[in-house]
């Protein structure tokens, strides 16, 4: 067995570890992909960063990492003036350190219920477009510019679309200056800021049948981008899979297949690449018998996946957690039987699952990226 330079960085900082140091390499996840010209990876934050088994484990796993929430604006702006990237910092030298690529989560999430509250009530003075635009270029600028060398792709813009209506958010840093040329500023300094990333807008628009409305909505929004020579390279498809508001009596949900590829044969055919950026299931409608719930869910990720990398444009596959212990989704709308939640490739013990082995088989079976 050949063992290339990270599987070494990654196996030296794995021996100190409980997981087994030279299981990585061909047989993860990140190699499995990586035969494919595939980047697999995932998201690290929060605290599960400071637990050295997961560490272990991601570096074992992926060739990407992406953080969780520590470069978003909550995170990096404690107000209009000051940035704080310590906590950015700290996952990107450490994903440096053994050898991962970074991606960059997001410059700007375009939901007021993410910004951070000082933004809501922030005086824009006697020329709020200017200051509005000041404001966001600056951000931008700053944060790209900062991450250019070790992230080379970006989502410059997260969920600018309300999923129900198919209409742009507004935010109150957008309101001064309209939300599509907030988006259009975003990504025209993002472009400037690190000439040489993907840059990428990402949303949550996906297969189910009860999503054809914010489908609709992210084609037309791509769709003016292009017409205004707004630099896009990318549609990052975020998949967190499984019914719309988790708890529907239809399993995960009724999906219309045939509206997801025209769908995406409409994004492929502007040019642009796809990415999964977030993937995950949310089991809620799902029984609770673990090996069934597993099942299932290990299978629709595998049709889903199979779809996926039947373009040949989806290069990089990312979950959004790797482990059950760690899910963003267990804090989030609780399944009625109040168990834990199952949506992640690993389980809290970080034992692989059927999902973990649905996405392995997906990569294996996947045609090879040019
Ligand atoms: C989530 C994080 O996982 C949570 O920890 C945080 O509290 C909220 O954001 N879509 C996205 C991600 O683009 O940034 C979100 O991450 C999950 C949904």
């Amino acid at each position: 067995m050949t063992i290339d330079r990270r599987s070494l960085i990654g196996g030296m900082a794995a021996l100190a570890l409980p997981l087994p140091a030279m299981a990585r390499g061909r047989d993860t996840l990140g190699g499995i992909a990586a035969a494919k010209g595939i980047r697999f990876g995932s998201t690290m934050g929060h605290k599960n960063f400071y637990d050295p088994a997961y560490r272990a484990l991601n570096a074992r796993e992926c060739a990407l990492v992406v953080p969780e929430t520590e470069m978003k604006w909550s995170a990096t702006r404690p107000d209009a003036r000051t940035f704080d990237f310590r906590a950015a910092d700290r996952i990107v030298d450490w994903a440096s350190a053994n050898g991962l690529g970074v991606r960059g989560h997001t410059l700007l999430w375009h939901s007021e219920r993410w910004m951070p509250d000082w933004i809501k009530t922030y005086d824009f003075g006697a020329n709020p477009r200017t200051e509005a635009e000041r404001l966001l270029a600056d951000h931008v600028r700053t944060v790209a510019g900062r991450y250019a060398p070790r992230v080379d792709s970006f989502d410059v813009v997260n969920e600018a679309i309300d999923s129900d209506t198919g209409t742009l958010r507004e935010t109150a840093l957008s309101k001064p200056i309209g939300a599509q040329a907030v988006i259009d500023i975003a990504f025209h300094t993002a472009r400037q800021a690190a000439p040489r990333a993907q840059l990428v807008y990402n949303d949550y628009m996906g297969w189910r049948q009860d999503e054809a409305v914010h489908r609709a909505a992210v084609l037309k929004l791509l769709e003016g981008m292009k017409a205004r020579g707004t630099p896009v390279d990318a549609l990052g498809v975020q998949s967190h899979l499984g019914s719309k508001y988790s708890d529907s009596p239809t399993g995960l949900g009724a999906i219309d297949e045939r509206g997801w590829r025209d769908f995406l044969d409409a994004v492929t055919a502007m040019g642009l690449d796809l990415l999964v950026t977030e993937m995950d299931v949310h089991d809620n409608p799902l029984p609770g018998a673990i090996a069934r719930r597993d099942a299932e869910v290990a299978a629709h990720t595998r049709a889903y996946l199979d779809l996926m990398l039947s373009y040949p444009q989806t290069k990089t596959v990312m979950c959004w957690g790797l482990s059950d212990r760690y899910s963003w989704l267990n804090g989030f709308r609780p399944r009625a039987d109040g168990l834990t939640k199952r949506p992640c490739p690993f389980d809290a013990a970080f034992r692989p699952k059927p999902m973990r082995d649905a996405i392995a088989a997906a990569f294996a079976a996947a045609p090879p990226r040019a």
